[in-house]
């Protein structure tokens, strides 16, 4: 017995969060009594088998064990429907119903492409929280458990026997997460995640378990916290970070900017900034408003900022008991610093201003990045000349006052081509790292032309005339 009418839909499309999926799969005639039904996903892991007029649950694999359900009866025109419960984003997959013959001859084939949509949650970061959505119509029973996670071992909050249970959630989540009262009467199980960052781009997946552990829904929402960008040419005076929050911030917070949990940028607490407690590297560099917490205005000012300042800043408000109220993240980004210069030229100038008046004894050094070669060092108030690599003997040049003036701009001469490349300064305080800036520096070549008067002489390779120093946007 053939059936060659088959009614099947192409694809089918569902929300992460519904108690089950068809596949539909209807043929209009009937089929053998001992036909043979395989419904195969497309990496040919088998889905449901029914044989010898049975389910085949051991033929099953165990992603799909104990969630399809199809119906039976193969003498009635036959429904050969897979029902798939709780489907989540990692179902997508193309099925395939194949149904054989007691002799192994296919009778019918035919493909349903499942698509589980999973919900997106997009946030800036800075905001107090964030809800992942779940409200379900399903009626829970009273003693149903409800997890949040990650990932099977990383759980966001756990809900059982009636009460949160805060001590098997991950630490990072601990004291972040809520989750409503009479949750499973109401069927909301949404998910408050409060001060989120970009740390918390996760797929989170809520699963509700029955007192026998057996699972009764599964819902996904992806969370995208998005993380502001700033972006700069080093060389100017100073950038804002912003942060502007309406949240009612008691008097006594403490507000911390960072880049690590120990490199502290700014820190303001009891009422007050607390330059001692800032990393060395933003010394004199930090502005934040005055009557801050009573305005909202968290915003950072950096001065003379330059790319060693390349990071992701996160600003933290803390309660008096250090219990977080905010946080928020910037991501500060520099272009970086080009010098275009023409080979001929008497001299060409890295430009590299900072804060004035640096301590006395603070060592400046220039050097190509490619090869560690240094062009320049000036320590204990000098130049030292016999620190340089010989190429650069007697060819460059630091302002005087440098310290002072907190123009450390390194003078090259007699540039050539070969001085194409990368140039980083560093300044360091007792061996540590305290300011920096890369210059790239681009020095075009010659090339030799005869005019119409028969004269041989030397013309840049490029069509527009450059000045001889470059430009000192600083
Ligand atoms: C179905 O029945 C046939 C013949 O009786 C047998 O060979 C086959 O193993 C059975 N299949 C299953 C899965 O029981
Ligand atoms: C399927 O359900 C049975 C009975 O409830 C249970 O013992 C088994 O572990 C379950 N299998 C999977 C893969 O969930
Ligand atoms: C599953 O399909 C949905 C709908 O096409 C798509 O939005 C989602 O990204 C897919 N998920 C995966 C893991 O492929
Ligand atoms: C869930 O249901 C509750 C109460 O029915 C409602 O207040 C809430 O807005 C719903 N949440 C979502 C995300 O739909
Ligand atoms: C919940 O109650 C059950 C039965 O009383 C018990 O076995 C289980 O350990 C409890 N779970 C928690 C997290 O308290
Ligand atoms: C988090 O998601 C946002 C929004 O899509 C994206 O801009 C950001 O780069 C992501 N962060 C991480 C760490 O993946
Ligand atoms: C923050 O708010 C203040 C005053 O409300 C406003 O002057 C300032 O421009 C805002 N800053 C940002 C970065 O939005
Ligand atoms: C702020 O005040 C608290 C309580 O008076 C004190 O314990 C703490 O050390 C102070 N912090 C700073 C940085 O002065
Ligand atoms: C700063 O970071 C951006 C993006 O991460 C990168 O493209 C750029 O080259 C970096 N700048 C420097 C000077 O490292
Ligand atoms: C700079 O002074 C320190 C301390 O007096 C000394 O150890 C160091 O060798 C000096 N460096 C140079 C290059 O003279
Ligand atoms: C052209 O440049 C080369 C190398 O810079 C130099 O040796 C030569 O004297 C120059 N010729 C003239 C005519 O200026």
């Amino acid at each position: 017995m053939l059936c060659f009418v088959v009614l099947s839909v192409p694809w089918v499309g569902v929300d992460s969060g519904v108690e089950s999926v068809q596949l539909i799969c209807k043929n209009i005639d009937c089929l053998p009594k001992d036909a043979k039904v395989e419904w195969k996903d497309k990496n040919n892991r088998k889905v449901h088998v029914y044989e010898n007029g049975s389910d085949q649950p051991e033929e099953q694999d165990n992603k799909y064990k104990n969630r399809t359900k199809m119906k039976r009866n193969l003498l009635e025109p036959g429904d050969l429907s897979l029902t798939l419960k709780h489907p989540t984003d990692g179902d997508n997959s193309t099925y395939t119903c194949t149904v054989y013959s007691r002799e192994g001859n296919i009778l019918l084939k035919k493909q349903v492409e499942l698509k589980v949509r999973v919900p997106q949650v997009e946030v800036d970061s800075g905001v107090e929280s964030v809800q992942l959505p779940f409200n379900t119509t399903l009626h829970l029973p009273e003693d149903a458990k409800v997890e949040w996670k990650i990932s099977s071992y990383t759980k966001v909050h756990v809900y059982e026997n009636s009460s949160d249970q805060p001590e098997k959630q991950h630490q990072a989540y601990r004291d972040r997460t809520k989750m409503n009262e009479d949750l499973l009467k109401t069927g909301d199980l949404s998910l408050t995640l409060k001060y989120p960052t970009d740390g918390d781009n996760y797929t989170y997946t809520c699963t509700v378990y029955s007192r026998e552990g057996n699972i009764l829904l599964k819902k996904q929402v992806e969370l995208k916290v998005r993380v502001p960008q700033v972006e700069v040419d080093s060389g100017v005076e100073s950038v804002q970070l912003p942060f502007n929050t309406t949240f009612h911030l008691p008097e006594d917070a403490k507000v911390e900017w960072k880049i690590s949990s120990y490199t502290k940028v700014h820190v303001y607490e009891n009422g007050s900034d607390q330059p001692e407690e800032q990393h060395q590297v933003y010394k004199d560099r930090t502005k934040m408003n005055e009557d801050l917490l009573k305005t909202g205005d968290l915003s950072l000012t950096l001065k003379y900022p330059t790319d060693g300042d390349n990071s992701t800043y996160t600003c933290t408000v803390y309660s008096r008991e250090r219990n977080i109220l905010l946080k928020k993240q910037v991501e500060l980004k520099f272009t970086v610093c080009q010098v275009e210069v023409e080979e001929g030229a008497e001299s060409v100038q890295l430009p590299f201003k900072t804060t004035q008046n640096l301590p006395e004894d603070v060592k400046v050094e220039w050097w190509e990045v490619s090869s560690y070669h240094k062009l320049h060092v000036y320590e204990n108030g000098s130049d030292q000349p016999e620190e340089q690599h010989q190429d650069y003997r007697d060819r460059t040049k630091m302002n005087e006052d440098l310290l002072k003036t907190g123009d450390l701009s390194l003078t090259l001469k007699h540039p050539t081509e070969r001085n194409s490349g990368e140039y980083r300064c560093g300044v360091y305080r007792k061996n540590i790292w305290i300011r920096g800036k890369t210059v790239q520096l681009k020095v075009k070549g010659r090339v030799q032309i005869q005019d119409q008067t028969g004269d041989i002489r030397n013309r840049s390779s490029s069509i527009d005339p450059t000045p001889l120093m470059a430009d000192q946007s600083v």
